[in-house]
C-alpha cells in the first residue's frame, strides 16, 4: 500500500473484538486499512475476527493501567506509526446517583477517561512524525443528554466529547484530525442486559423505533477515518434521532 501522507495505511481499533469495534475493523478494512485489533478480555472473539480480516493483527492490553497503553504505543511504534485511531474501549457501571460507589467511578473512569486520555496523548506522538493523523473517539449520546442511573459513565463520555475538542485544535496544526461519534442505543453486549421495561422506555425516545446497529456506527467512523478532511473538533451523533447537537 502507498506510503502517502494523505493515504491512512493503519488503524488501531481500541476494543475491536466486540460490538460497535468489531464493526469498526470491518468498515476500515474494507475501506483498505490495516487494521489492529485490540482487546483486554476478549481474546475468541478478537482472534476470530483477526482470522476474517486480511492482514489484520492483533494486540492485546489492559488500558485501565499505563503498562497496557505503553505496550500498544511500543507495539505501533515497531510496525511504524499508525494514521487512525479510534478509541471505543469503554464500561458503564450503572447506579442510582445517591448509591454508586467510588470504586465503580474509579474503574469507569480508568478506562473511559484515564485510559482514552493517555493512550491518545501517547499515539498522537507517532502521528505528528507523520503529519497525519485521525482520531475518532467514541463517546456517547448519554454524554450530551445525561441519563439516570449513569452519573458515572455519563461523566466520562462528556468529558471525552471534551478532550475531542482541546486535542483537535491543539493538533489541526499536524495535520491530526479528532472527532467523537456519540452513539445512541445500540445493539451490543452493552445493552443486552437491558430489561423489557427499559427497553420499552427507551424506544420510546427513538425517532426510528429501533435500536441502531454496531455497523451504523461503523460507517461514520469509516468516513472520519477516509473522507472527512475538513471535519476536526465534532461530535458526530449517531442515534436514530434522540438528539441533535
Ligand atoms: N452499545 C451502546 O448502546 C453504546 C452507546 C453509546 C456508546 N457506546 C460506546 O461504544 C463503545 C463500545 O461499546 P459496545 O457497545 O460495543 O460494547 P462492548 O462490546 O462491551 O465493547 C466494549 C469494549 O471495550 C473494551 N474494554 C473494556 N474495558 C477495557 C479495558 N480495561 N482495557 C481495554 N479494553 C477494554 C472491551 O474489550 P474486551 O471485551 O476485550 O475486554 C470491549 O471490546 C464503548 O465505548 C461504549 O461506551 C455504546
Amino acid at each position: 500500500m502507498s506510503s502517502n501522507r494523505d493515504e491512512p495505511r493503519i488503524a488501531l481499533v481500541t476494543g475491536g473484538g466486540t460490538g460497535i469495534g468489531a464493526a469498526c475493523c470491518r468498515e476500515l478494512a474494507a475501506a483498505g486499512l490495516q487494521v489492529g485489533i485490540h482487546y483486554n478480555s476478549s481474546r475468541e472473539p478478537a482472534e476470530a475476527l483477526s482470522a476474517e480480516i486480511a492482514g489484520a493483527f492483533l494486540l492485546q492490553a489492559d488500558l485501565a493501567t499505563k503498562e497496557g497503553a505503553d505496550s500498544v504505543y511500543r507495539a505501533l511504534k515497531e510496525r511504524g506509526g499508525l494514521e487512525v485511531l479510534v478509541n471505543n474501549a469503554g464500561m458503564t457501571v450503572d447506579a442510582p446517583f445517591i448509591t454508586a460507589k467510588l470504586t465503580d467511578f474509579d474503574r469507569v473512569h480508568a478506562v473511559n477517561l484515564r485510559g482514552t486520555w493517555y493512550l491518545t496523548k501517547r499515539l498522537a506522538r507517532l502521528m505528528i512524525r507523520k503529519q497525519y493523523g485521525r482520531i475518532i473517539n467514541i463517546s456517547s449520546v448519554i454524554g450530551s443528554t445525561g441519563n439516570p442511573m449513569q452519573s458515572i459513565y455519563g461523566m466520562s463520555k462528556a468529558a471525552i466529547d471534551n478532550l475531542t475538542k482541546t486535542v483537535a485544535a491543539e493538533l489541526a496544526q499536524y495535520n491530526i484530525l479528532v472527532n467523537s461519534v456519540a452513539p445512541g442505543f445500540i445493539s451490543t453486549r452493552m445493552t443486552a442486559d437491558l430489561s423489557a421495561e427499559e427497553r420499552d422506555s427507551i424506544m420510546r425516545l427513538v425517532p426510528l423505533e429501533r435500536m441502531g446497529t454496531p455497523a451504523e456506527v461503523a460507517r461514520m467512523v469509516r468516513f472520519l477515518a477516509v473522507e472527512g478532511s475538513y471535519c476536526t473538533g465534532a461530535i458526530f451523533h449517531v442515534n436514530g434521532g434522540i438528539y441533535g447537537g
